[in-house]
């Protein structure tokens, strides 16, 4: 029997970072669970194969190529998925050029493109802090910003998610670009939280651990079995992750069933880290 509180249908979801990795996984279980997901992502053959298998299942899928970095395409399709849910109608294979009324209605936002970046603290230039703060942090500063205006002006309340990373919690070399952007989504997170409450939004953040993904893969493959098998001795679990390990703590998030969880990280990382 399928549970109530995790159904989504007749919900809209707009979900970053869509053509690859937990993105991925996770507009394909949103759609599963009943949602119409506005698909965005700057891989545009990628992007449309996550629009092609959300189709393929049955669901209803749209999809936006743009870079998250760049406000004005971020709030362009934002406010041309909620339009379309007001309407009933949406043109399938957007660009992100559309014209959104900027009124309508959003349930989810998903926020979760991001880039990795790894390097010595002595060794980063000014360039790699840029480029990794404006796709992690102001790109999702830039999805949340649209998201909660769409759904205060739909006066519908909604659920906004973000995607830390466990190396806020466990730290270590190399990480400082990476693990500032993601403690700048965690402050993010918990002050939006505070803000929008009032208008029933929720806004939570899921820290995941280590997990299987192009963006992990991308990592030479002998440093990649080291670190997963630090990660996998190092977790309770005794495993890492999966991209639908991750997809189901947003689907938990976006649901119903989180209706008295805000401000909050989720932590799915086979308990390498288990911070109060
Ligand atoms: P991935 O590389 O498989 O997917 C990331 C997606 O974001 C790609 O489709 C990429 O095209 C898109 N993207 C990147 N920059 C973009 C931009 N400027 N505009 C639009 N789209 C852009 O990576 P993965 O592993 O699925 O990561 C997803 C999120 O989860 C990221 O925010 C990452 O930091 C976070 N995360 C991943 C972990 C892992 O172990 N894989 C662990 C903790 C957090």
């Amino acid at each position: 029997m399928a549970v109530k509180a995790y159904d989504l249908t007749g919900r809209t979801a707009f979900v970053t970072g869509a053509a690859s990795g937990i993105g991925r996984a996770s507009a394909l279980l949103l759609a599963e669970a009943g949602a119409t997901v506005h698909c965005a992502d700057r891989d545009a053959r990628k992007l449309h194969e996550t629009a092609a298998l959300i189709k393929a299942a049955g669901g209803e899928a749209h999809a936006y190529e743009l870079d998250v970095a760049d406000k004005e395409q971020i709030d362009r399709a934002v406010a041309q998925a909620a339009a379309a849910a007001t309407t009933g109608t949406g043109s399938g294979t957007d660009t992100g050029t559309g014209t959104g009324t900027g009124t309508g209605r959003l349930d989810i936002m998903a926020a979760i493109a991001g880039i990795m970046h790894s390097g010595p603290v002595l060794e980063t230039r000014e360039k790699d802090l840029d480029r990794v703060l404006d796709i992690n942090f102001k790109g999702v500063l830039y999805a949340c910003q649209a998201a909660a205006r769409a759904m205060i002006e739909a006066g519908t309340g909604g659920s906004i998610i973000t995607m830390a990373s466990g190396a806020v919690d466990t730290g270590g070399p190399g990480l400082l670009c990476y693990g500032a952007s993601k403690a700048a989504v965690v402050q993010l997170t918990k002050t939006l939280a505070t803000e929008v409450g009032p208008h029933a939004i929720r806004v939570n953040a899921v820290a995941p651990g280590w997990i299987r993904t192009p963006m992990t893969e991308r990592h030479d493959s002998q440093a990649q079995a080291h670190t997963e098998e630090v990660m996998t001795r190092m977790a309770p679990l005794g495993r890492v992750g999966e991209p639908d390990d991750i997809a189901h703590a947003v689907l938990h998030l976006a649901a119903d069933a989180s209706s008295f969880t805000t401000g909050q990280i989720l932590r799915p990382n086979g308990g390498v880290a288990m911070p109060w």
